[in-house]
């Protein structure tokens, strides 16, 4: 972490609807209040909220960490949950094993990971099986 960082926490509960979005919503007020350029922070917030929903309906829980420097945002999530198999295919557009449940909310389209990748200077994913997944997205001011 750079010197002058200025770090924001948020826990992701699973299932929640009525706090998902939250944290993404948190994070574009602070960057607004700094005064980054709307369409930087137009890139952050879908790619941030695109992730919350992600914990919310595919994991088990997690948490979104914020760094916001100088020259550019880090956002890191992690979450346990049942992880991602294939990640290939989980990048692919319009791939989703969201439940008809899921759908019927709107949610499902299978864009969430291919917008997060097209919003971010850097994109990083891991995930282990049972254990969990990680995403890692920078941009540069
Ligand atoms: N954190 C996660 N844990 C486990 N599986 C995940 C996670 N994030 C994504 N996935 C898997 O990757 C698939 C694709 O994710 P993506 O966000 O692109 O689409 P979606 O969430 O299904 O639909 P949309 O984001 O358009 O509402 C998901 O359907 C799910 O199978
Ligand atoms: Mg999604």
């Amino acid at each position: 972490m750079e010197e002058n960082t200025l770090l924001l926490n948020f826990i992701i509960e699973r299932g929640n609807f009525l706090t998902a979005g939250n944290a993404s919503s948190k994070i574009k007020k602070i960057l607004q209040s700094i005064g980054l350029e709307n369409s930087l922070i137009r890139k952050i917030s879908i790619a941030t909220y695109e992730a919350e929903m992600n914990l919310v309906i595919h994991s088990l829980g997690g948490n979104i960490k914020a760094y916001i420097d100088e020259n550019k945002v880090t956002i890191e999530v992690e979450d346990t949950g049942p992880g991602i198999k294939d990640i290939d295919l989980a990048m692919t557009e319009g791939y989703s094993t969201a439940t008809n449940e899921i759908r019927e909310m709107g949610f499902g389209a299978g864009m969430g990971l291919p917008n997060i990748k097209r919003c971010s200077d850097e994109f990083q994913i891991s995930s282990t099986m049972d254990v969990g997944t990680k995403i890692k997205m920078v941009f540069n001011y």
